[in-house]
């Protein structure tokens, strides 16, 4: 007999923390490993973060919260989506989620019945497919091209959209490309949506990790009537450094945003008290750290370029936000699988490979680590290459 249920079958294990395991395994055996897997900032969380969580344990802020979250933080989120993002949702629209992983998985869940097919560009975030099986719908990919800066075009949008097509996962500032859309490519595709009557999962987690002054735009800001279908989702993860803390929300039109919240009452009631507080503190506090992130990543991320630009073969486009390169890694002519195993096992190199995000012949480094690491890294990098 099966214990496990069919629908779990389809999926598998993330590859992205199986790989930071791998890394972290061989770290606690005393290998010097240059790790550019982790997705998360390798900066703590600022100390006025914690104080207020620590404040909120200290003030008795242990219960049960509303399921959707502390009224004051969603406030907070509306006036921060309204004021920086031009997306007006109302406090009552939106859900603070364990989170913005669980933020995506609810929103799917809440939208998409099975057999629905959701269109993911790719490459794409590595849990968005497995997300969508879960809930009994089906991944559409459109494949991306590195010529078009792995940006899916409205038109072929509208090619892949068929008569079960519930919902598109766009994701700007990019995971694992880096590709970060213009005001105009999404008007384009805001224009097809709504003529289709597609609903947009707008995953912008990496928002303000941008560079080259590029501007982030929120696709639910461009009209009534994309707004009337998208769910933007965001988080404190990457930003504020607080990946553990698992903050993410949504703000969704009504009808969806009231079906997150069922979904959230009846599976982890809400997001843990104290925690929302030290959330309320990030977003409402000094944001002056946020820019010092940004320029130290920037350094990180134009000095990789300059590298991997001159490493001979391999290709390389300049991602212009999130902390990620994908490195097309075609002319080695190995899978990504075997390519990261070598990497790291005799190289002692963790990346991530790029089956994890629908796109075999490459790699993704994480630059969310210091340049001491990075340098070293490449160095080992350029020597795995010349040897392929
Ligand atoms: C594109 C994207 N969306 C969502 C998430 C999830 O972030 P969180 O830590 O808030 O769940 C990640 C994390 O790597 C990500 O890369």
């Amino acid at each position: 007999m099966d214990l496990v249920a069919d629908h779990i079958a389809k999926i598998a294990p993330s590859i992205t923390l199986q790989i930071t395991s791998q890394a972290k395994k061989l770290i606690d055996q005393g290998e010097d490993v240059c790790s550019f897997g982790a997705g998360e900032p390798d900066l703590d969380t600022p100390e006025f973060i914690k104080e207020a969580a620590i404040q909120a344990l200290q003030t008795g802020k242990t219960k049960y919260t509303a399921s959707a979250g502390i009224l004051p933080l969603r406030e907070a989120i509306h006036e921060k989506l309204l004021l920086e993002n031009n997306v007006d949702v109302p406090a009552s629209q939106i859900s603070i989620n364990c989170g913005a992983k669980h933020s995506c998985y609810q929103a799917i869940l809440a939208c998409c019945n099975p057999g629905d097919e959701v269109i993911i560009p790719a490459p794409y975030w590595t849990s968005y497919p497995d997300m969508v099986k879960l809930v009994g719908a089906e991944p559409y990919f459109v494949e991306t091209k590195a010529e078009n800066g792995w940006k899916m075009t409205a038109d072929e949008f509208a090619d892949s959209i068929s008569g079960r097509t519930r919902m598109l996962i766009l994701n700007s500032p990019n995971n694992p490309t880096g590709a970060v859309y213009t005001r105009e490519e999404l008007e384009a595709i805001a224009e097809v949506a709504v003529s289709e009557d597609v609903i947009v999962l707008s995953d912008e987690i990496y928002e303000k990790l941008i560079y080259n002054d590029r501007k982030h735009v929120s696709i639910a800001s461009l009209g009534k009537d994309i707004a009337n279908l998208t769910i933007t989702i965001n988080g404190f993860s990457k930003l504020y450094a607080m990946t553990g803390w698992r903050l993410g929300y949504t703000a969704a039109p009504k009808a969806i945003a009231d079906a997150i919240d069922t979904i959230q009452s009846h599976t982890t009631s809400n997001v843990t008290s104290f925690a929302q507080y030290g959330a309320l503190a990030a977003i409402k506090g000094d944001q002056s750290f946020v820019q010092d992130m940004v320029d130290e990543y920037d350094m990180r991320r134009q000095y990789m370029l300059s590298r991997l630009k001159a490493i001979k073969n391999i290709r390389v486009i300049e991602p212009e936000g999130a902390f990620y390169f994908l490195v097309d890694t075609t002319p080695i002519g190995l899978s990504s699988t075997n390519l990261a195993e070598k990497l790291l096992s005799r190289y002692k190199v963790a990346t991530v490979p790029g089956i994890a995000f629908g796109h075999d012949k490459s790699i993704r480094f994480s630059y969310a680590t210091s340049l001491d690491v990075i340098k070293k890294g490449l160095d080992r990098f350029e020597d795995f290459c010349k040897s392929h």
